[in-house]
């Protein structure tokens, strides 16, 4: 057994206290670990899979850019490029009392947000954790639940006297999955991404399912506009910080929403648009390089995700990205390490053996432990996995983390560049609205999507800054409703 000579304890972001101990030696717990030597090696064979180059991530942005252009071109193809119908920017003094209903990738949220006008506003939200099951029901029970909560929400809001009984709301629903919109209430799932997978709602028009939810439980909310998370960002963030161009997500999914011209729209001219009318574009680009696999650099570790997922051959981008992998790319290296002999011999491994087991929360904790023993490497493999590591095995992880988190970074740069180069942002700089669990706690991750966007423009690189988005699936969404709102009361395009 390991010696230890006193102990400590860290607050994870769940809220849990971790019990982590420090040793008075390395190597005196008795079991066979891995030479210094030997885990330095294996990192430089990890390096070399995990790095990109300056040069390799300007063939990402050519052919990422060329797929943009596609999906705005034609219907159907790999990065959708969705029109939707959020017709230029809001002005800020949008006003009102509105609902927002946020399917998430992992939460359900749901607020009540008052637009004041000026930038400002108010809000008040209740959040529902969704379980694994829930995910995977059928796709009205789904929507059932979220009318069931929003009617609890709008109930105790009545209770308390912010709500007026009989008081019919306009509601924002953030709806963060591909959806083909034929106008602003509508939108049919392409597909489910982020692990959903509930059935009898794929092909089906959501806005209508949740209609009958809303009914089906007497719920006094009209579903003014479905929006996706990026898209409220965008207008969010606009509504508070004008410079904005582009939003990204980067949570349990991963994605971006810009303002596009009409005119520059080709798929969608027979709709009689104004050409220099602007309409936000949700991108859905964590679809890029879905299927053919001929421009992302995937390693096995990426291939085993992809072939192991509800949904091989998809979100092929944001498999190498969102949050809800880049634990498991680690997990699956030590766990190849773990056959292969060279880490926890003599330890019982079945914990870590476990899919998804190890949570992205983990890599930022392993970055961001301040000690020089990684106390909280200690406690994360000794709590949640029951396994003893030494100094060098812990820097080893350590240094796997930020192999994997950078190279997310930096494909999320590729992301970013390609929008940039496509609309000419460079010259002017400007500015992404960032949010999501990864963006907002991975320790540098804004960091080195700037350094990665300096590797592909150079010094120029600079002008394009991303900072912490406003709320988009909240604040957002009921801006969104407000601007749809505004313009359908003005006849703007009264049908879409
Ligand atoms: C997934 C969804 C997309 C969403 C993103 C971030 O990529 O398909 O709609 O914006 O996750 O939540």
């Amino acid at each position: 057994m390991a010696s230890r000579r006193g102990s400590t304890s860290v607050i994870l972001p769940s809220g849990q206290t971790l019990p982590s101990y420090t040793r008075s030696s390395e190597d005196d717990d008795g079991l066979p670990h891995a030479t210094k030597k030997k885990m330095a090696d294996h990192l430089r064979k990890y390096e070399a899979l995990f790095t990109l180059t300056p040069q390799r991530m300007r063939i990402v942005v050519e052919a990422f850019k060329e797929s943009l252009e596609l999906g705005l071109a034609k219907h159907g193809q790999v990065v959708p490029m969705i029109p939707t119908y959020v017709f230029g920017w809001p002005t800020g003094q949008e006003t009102g009392s509105y609902l927002a209903v946020d399917l998430g990738g992992t939460n359900l949220r749901v607020c009540l947000v008052t637009l004041q006008g000026d930038g400002k506003f108010e809000i008040t939200q209740s959040k529902y954790r969704l379980t694994e099951e829930q995910k995977q029901e059928d796709g009205q029970i789904l929507f059932d639940f979220c009318a069931e909560c929003l009617k609890a929400f709008i109930d105790s809001n009545i209770e308390s006297g912010v709500i007026e009984k009989d008081q019919v709301l306009p509601l924002g629903f953030t709806f963060s999955y591909p959806c083909a919109q034929e106008r602003i209430d509508h939108g049919v799932l392409i597909r489910w991404t982020k692990g959903f997978g509930s059935p009898n709602t794929e092909g089906h028009d959501v806005v209508a399912m949740f209609r009958k939810s809303l009914a089906k439980h007497s719920v006094p909310a009209e579903v003014v506009a479905l929006t996706c998370d990026t898209t409220g960002t965008l207008i969010a963030s606009h509504y508070v910080n004008p410079k904005t161009r582009i939003a990204c997500i980067f949570g349990t999914g991963c994605n971006a929403a810009y303002m596009e011209r009409a005119g520059d729209i080709p798929k969608i001219q027979e709709l009689g648009i104004d050409p220099n009318a602007e309409i936000a574009i949700n991108c859905e680009w964590g679809a890029f390089d879905s299927f053919e696999h001929e421009n992302l650099p995937r390693t096995k570790y990426d291939i085993i995700i992809d072939e192991t997922s509800n949904k091989p051959g998809e979100q092929a981008f944001e498999k190498l990205i969102s949050g809800r992998y880049l634990g498991e790319i680690l997990r699956l290296i030590i766990c190849e390490l773990i056959d292969e002999g060279v880490l926890f011999l003599g330890q019982n491994t079945y914990k870590v053996e476990i899919a998804y087991s190890f949570d992205t929360a983990f890599l930022s904790l392993m970055e961001s432990d301040p000690t020089d023993e990684l106390l909280m490497i200690i406690g994360i493999f000794s709590h949640f996995f029951a396994l003893e590591t030494t100094l060098a095995e812990r820097q080893f992880f350590r240094a796997l983390a930020k192999l994997v988190a950078r190279r997310a970074a930096r494909l999320s740069a590729c992301g970013i560049a390609a929008i940039v180069s496509k609309m000419n942002y460079l010259e002017d700089g400007c500015a992404v609205g960032a949010d999501g669990s990864l963006y907002n706690k991975y320790p540098g991750f804004a960091e080195r999507i700037h350094e990665g966007l300096q590797d592909i423009f150079g010094e120029k690189g600079k002008t394009i800054v991303t900072y912490h988005a406003e709320d988009g699936s909240g604040i957002g969404s009921a801006i969104v409703a407000a601007m749809t709102k505004a313009r359908r009361d003005a006849g703007l395009y009264p049908t879409l």
